[in-house]
C-alpha cells in the first residue's frame, strides 16, 4: 500500500489531486455516497482526539464504507504489552485502510513498515500532522481560490505544534509564500525545520514574539493552542499558557479578506467574539477536513482515478 507518514510523502500535484476531488466532493456528495462500499478504515487512536478521528470515521461512512478500531488504547490488547508491530500485522487483515495516531513520533511510520495496506499518520506526537496540512490547503483554497502569493502568520506553540510542523513544510513548497512566526522565545519553531524550509529559495521569515506587529498585512493567522500534554513540567505550561489571546479588538486592523484558522481543540486563544467576525474560519476549516479526508482515502484505495 502507499502510506501518507509525512506531508513529503506527497507530491505538489498529489496535494492538489487531493483538494480538487475533495472541493469535488463536497459540492456533488451524492456522486461519491457508495464509493467505498465494502471498504473499512481501521482507526488506531493511542493518542486523545476529536476531529481527526471523527472526521476520518465520517469521511468513510459517508463513502459507503465501514469503520473499525480504538480510541482508547487501554481498552486494546495494547495495555497488556502487545507492540505495534504485532498490532499492525492483526489490523492489516482486518482492514483495507489504516489511520494511526500516537503520542511517540515515529511511531506511524514504523507501524507502516509492517502494514500492506495504506497507514496513514493521524498525528504522532511534536513531530507531524499531514491530514490536517491536506484539512488546512483546502480551507486556504476553497476561501482564496489559490495557493501562492500569501503571508502566512503562525502563532502560539511552534516547538512542538505538529500541525504547524506540517504546515509550514508544506506551504514552503508553493510559489511565493511568507512567513511570520509568532511565539514566546521558549516555543520557537525547531532548528532543523527553519533550516529546511529556508534551503527553498524564496521564502521569507519574520520571527517576532508580538501578535500585533504584522497583523495588517497578514493573509492568512495560523493560531494554535500551547499544549500543556507536550510540557516536561506543569510550571512551564503555566508560565506560557496564555502567551496569546486574539480577540475582536487585536483584528482592528487586520486585512478585510484575512482567514483566521486554528486546527482545534481551542482553549482560550481565540476569544468567542472572533467566532462571529466573517474572518473566523476555524469550525469551516474542521469541516472542510471530512473532505480532503475522502479525497485521500478514496485516492489511497484506487477507487477513483489519482493524477
Ligand atoms: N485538529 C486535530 O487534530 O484535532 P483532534 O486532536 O481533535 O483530532
Amino acid at each position: 500500500g502507499r502510506h501518507l507518514i509525512d506531508p513529503n510523502d506527497l507530491t505538489l500535484e498529489e496535494i492538489q489531486r487531493i483538494i480538487d476531488l475533495g472541493l469535488n466532493i463536497y459540492h456533488h456528495p451524492a456522486q461519491y455516497a457508495e464509493i467505498c462500499k465494502g471498504k473499512i478504515l481501521g482507526t488506531l487512536f493511542y493518542e486523545a482526539s476529536t476531529r481527526t478521528r471523527l472526521s476520518f470515521e465520517s469521511a468513510m461512512l459517508r463513502m459507503g464504507g465501514n469503520v473499525l478500531g480504538f480510541s482508547d488504547a487501554a481498552t486494546s490488547s495494547v495495555q497488556k504489552g502487545e507492540s505495534i508491530a504485532d498490532t499492525i500485522r492483526v489490523l492489516d487483515d482486518y482492514a483495507d485502510i489504516l489511520v494511526m495516531r500516537h503520542p511517540r513520533e515515529g511511531a506511524p511510520k514504523l507501524a507502516s513498515q509492517y502494514a500492506t495496506v495504506p497507514m496513514i499518520n493521524g498525528g504522532d506526537g511534536g513531530h507531524q500532522h499531514p491530514t490536517q496540512t491536506l484539512t488546512d490547503l483546502i480551507t486556504i483554497q476553497h476561501y482564496k481560490g489559490e495557493i501562492k502569493n500569501l503571508k502566512v502568520a503562525f502563532c502560539g506553540d511552534l516547538l512542538f505544534g505538529r500541525t504547524v510542523h506540517s504546515l509550514l513544510k508544506t506551504l514552503s513548497r508553493y510559489p511565493n509564500i511568507s512567513f511570520v512566526l509568532i511565539s514566546p522565545p521558549e516555543l520557537k519553531i525547531p532548528y532543523h525545520l527553519k533550516n529546511d524550509i529556508l534551503q527553498n529559495h524564496d521564502v521569507e521569515i519574520i520571527e517576532t514574539h508580538c501578535l500585533e506587529t504584522h497583523m495588517h498585512e497578514i493573509d492568512i493567522l495560523y493560531m494554535t493552542r500551547i499544549q500543556r500534554e507536550r510540557f516536561f513540567n506543569e510550571e512551564d505550561y503555566i508560565k506560557l499558557k496564555d502567551s496569546y489571546i486574539l480577540n475582536k479588538d487585536k483584528l482592528e486592523h487586520a486585512k478585510e479578506d484575512l482567514l483566521v484558522l486554528h486546527p482545534l481543540p481551542r482553549v482560550n486563544e481565540i476569544s468567542y467574539d472572533v467566532d462571529i467576525d466573517p474572518r473566523g474560519k476555524y469550525f469551516e476549516q474542521a469541516k472542510l477536513g471530512v473532505y480532503a479526508r475522502m479525497a485521500l482515502m478514496a485516492l489511497l484505495l484506487g477507487v477513483v482515478e489519482s493524477c
